[in-house]
């Protein structure tokens, strides 16, 4: 019994050790400005997206995001994630041109977007995002979660620490200042106040809630396959736990007629 108890401590101790270090929020975050910590429904390891919000946050991300930033490694069709069926996201891509070609003629050309396609951005090239932009360049946001420490956090407070500067503080033309921001000045002026976007499917449109949605699809974007990997990450912890015992069993069987033979 005593070496039971050891083998289920232990078994435990794995268990516990492997959902801590799936669930620890990252360390550390960008360099300098103030960080918000926000409860995401993805956080842990039994982390999920909330549907709604992801088609709020796509909302968001159409009516504002889009105008400057692109989300050039998302597809239309992984759109299903979001909860939309086939012929709403046939409906979606074909609100959008892509260039296509060349035609027998060798000519590029355009036509309406079909699932397949990736969704367009708003730039043809950095060239040209700069060059609307003041020099700066607005990143491609499909990665952006990821690309940053404590990224979903980091968003979040990005888009809700815009404030007046301080009186002592020159803040050039074209720029903003910002708490989240490293350094608090940056390119990039304040895209959402609040009560500008009606919501397809209702909800908050304060500046914080709009941010909350805008971030979870972003996070989606990052990584679409996120609620995939904690599951199977779940049903392999589950397994080992399951066969910790099995094999305790078998030793003691296998052993168990050498035992008696010492006797
Ligand atoms: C008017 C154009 C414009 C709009 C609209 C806009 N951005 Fe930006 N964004 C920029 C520019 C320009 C930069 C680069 C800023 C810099 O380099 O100082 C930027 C930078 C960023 C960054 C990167 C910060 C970093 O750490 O490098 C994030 C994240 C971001 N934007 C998110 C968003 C989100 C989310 C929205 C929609 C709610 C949005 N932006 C709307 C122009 C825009």
């Amino acid at each position: 019994m005593r070496k039971l108890m050891r083998v289920v401590s232990v078994a435990t101790g794995i268990v516990a050790a492997a959902v801590v270090s799936i669930s620890a929020p990252a360390m550390a975050a960008g360099g300098g400005g103030e960080i918000k910590q926000h409860e995401w429904t993805f956080d842990g390891p039994f982390g999920h997206f909330d549907k709604a919000s992801l088609q709020r946050g796509f909302q968001v991300y159409r009516e504002v995001c889009s105008s400057c930033h692109g989300i050039e490694f998302i597809s239309f069709r992984n759109f299903a994630d979001l909860g939309y069926s086939e012929a709403e996201i046939k409906a979606i891509a074909a609100e959008y041109e892509v260039t296509d070609g060349p035609n027998d003629e060798g000519e590029m050309f355009q036509r309406a977007a079909i699932p397949a396609d990736r969704v367009p951005g708003p730039f043809p090239n950095e060239n040209a995002a700069r060059a609307a932009n003041g020099g700066a360049y607005p990143v491609d946001l499909s990665l952006i979660v990821k690309a940053r420490p404590d990224g979903a956090n980091y968003v979040y407070s990005l888009l809700t620490s815009y404030a007046e500067a301080p009186s002592h503080m020159n803040v050039p033309d074209g720029m903003y200042y910002n708490k989240a921001y490293s350094g608090n000045l940056i390119a990039m002026p304040q895209p959402l106040y609040g009560d500008d976007i009606t919501l397809a499917n209702g909800g908050d449109t304060s500046p914080e809630a709009l941010a909350a949605d805008v971030v979870s699809f972003l996070a989606w974007a990052s990584e679409p396959e996120m609620e995939t990997r904690k599951r199977t990450g779940i049903a392999v912890m589950l397994f080992l736990f399951v066969m910790c015992f099995v094999s305790y069993g078998s030793m003691r069987y296998i052993w168990a007629d050498v035992k008696k033979s010492k006797a």
